[in-house]
């Protein structure tokens, strides 16, 4: 419960749209910081060392979060200790970067030397970003030789370098994924990476990976690292409120969302990971049962398709492809023919690689009766719900 405290305290200047616990719709106002920092300025020694791991995390996250600068010296403190756990000591390097503190380059130096390889990664994008010389050497050779996780994180921190050495970097990168050689985790920032560069080296080896994907129709292939390790906390995010088309405007996913594709609340025990991939990038791939299309030519020149949600003798509503109501008078229907997905094809397109990937990661927490599936931190907990005791 203290945890679930702390996190109030992080979301308390802006609070979620959703209350956390029951998942009901209850957008509450923006409220006023002041008595959280009170609470932090008071606990925040106990708080960072008494805690367990995923506390700390939390109080960092509200630390930042509210820019409470005044904790610097304990979050070096925090991420000096060699006895921390990796994971605590680079989300309290992350603050200090954030904060801009006087003393980064000095962390970012223990950091880098220290024996805790998350630790050691989060020190890249800080060094790409204030010594971008010191930091080549470092990311070639992640990039080229690293684990999984380490190239990943050089590519992340390569696609913030606006310098050509770094462009070349990206380019064999791309070359060595032709050749199969970079691991499914990397292959996200990479191609996030490559796609956002105006280096012509850069745009000539994706247009080449691109080419060879279509030669072998494989339309998957760009999204082949989306199935594991994504942050299914942002994927709620992009569920519900992605800016183009959220994914809630024609779905319910444990709560409220639109009725126009199918309720998605049971789509993790009722399909696999690639079927819920697939059925995002190319809609018509497999269209899901009784969500046939159907297209409608009318007498008067007007044509509409989209799924039947009722069909009378009087009348014929279809969702569209908008997700909206649509009522036809079928003494008007000239022709009636199988059409594609309403589902638009989009979101392959609107999508970043590492944005899919958070997607999936949430749609794997969605089970029936799960208030929102939603991951509390990352760290794959499924939403917190309301107990007793702690
Ligand atoms: C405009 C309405 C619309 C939007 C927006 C939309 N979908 Fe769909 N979706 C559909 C329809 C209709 C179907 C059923 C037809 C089909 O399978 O293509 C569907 C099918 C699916 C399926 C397969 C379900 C099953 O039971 O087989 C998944 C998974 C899915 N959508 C996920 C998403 C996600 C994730 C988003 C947001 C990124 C999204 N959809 C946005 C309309 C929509």
């Amino acid at each position: 419960m203290r945890e679930e405290a702390l996190h109030q305290l992080s979301t308390w200047a802006e609070p979620f749209d959703r209350d956390r616990l029951v998942g009901v719709y209850r957008p509450l106002p923006v409220r006023d910081a002041q008595p959280v920092l009170a609470a932090l300025d008071a606990h925040l020694a106990s708080l960072l060392t008494d805690s367990t791991r995923s506390v700390k995390r939390a109080v960092l996250r509200a630390v930042e979060e509210f820019k409470f600068t005044a904790a610097s010296p304990r979050i070096l403190a925090l991420m000096s200790d060699p006895s921390e756990d990796g994971e605590v000591r680079a989300e309290a390097l992350g603050v200090l970067s954030d904060f801009d503190d006087p003393k980064l380059l000095e962390a970012v130096a223990l950091a880098g030397a220290s024996n805790a390889p998350e630790l050691r990664m989060a020190t890249l994008p800080i060094l790409a970003r204030l010594s971008p010389k010191q930091a080549l050497p470092i990311l070639t050779l992640m990039a080229e030789t690293g684990s999984a996780a380490e190239q990943q994180a050089s590519f992340t921190a390569i696609a913030d370098l606006a310098d050509p050495a770094a462009a070349d970097l990206l380019a064999a990168g791309l070359k060595r994924l032709l050749a199969g050689e970079v691991p499914y985790l990397a292959q996200v920032e990479l191609l996030d990476a490559a796609e956002a560069s105006e280096f012509p080296v850069v745009q000539t080896a994706f247009a080449d990976l691109q080419a060879h994907w279509t030669v072998h129709g494989d339309t998957l292939a760009p999204y082949r690292g989306a199935l594991e390790g994504g942050d299914a906390r942002k994927g709620w995010r992009l569920f519900n409120q992605h800016p183009v088309l959220a994914c809630t405007h024609c779905h319910k996913a444990n709560g409220e969302g639109g009725e126009a594709g199918p309720d998605l609340s049971d789509i993790a025990e009722r399909t696999s990971s690639e079927y819920i991939r697939e059925s995002i990038i190319d809609p018509n791939a497999a269209i899901a049962p009784g969500f046939d299309v159907v297209a409608f030519t009318l007498s008067d020149g007007g044509y509409f398709a989209g799924t039947i949600a009722e069909e009378t003798p009087e009348k014929i509503v279809i969702w569209d492809a908008a997700g909206t109501k649509q009522e036809i008078d079928p003494a008007k229907v000239l022709d009636r023919a199988a059409a594609p997905s309403s589902m638009p094809p989009i979101f392959g397109l609107v999508l970043k690689r590492s944005e899919m990937r958070d997607l999936m990661a949430f749609m794997k927490t969605l089970k029936p009766g799960d208030p929102i599936g939603q991951s509390d931190d990352g760290e794959g907990e499924t939403a917190t719900r309301a107990t007793h005791g702690e």
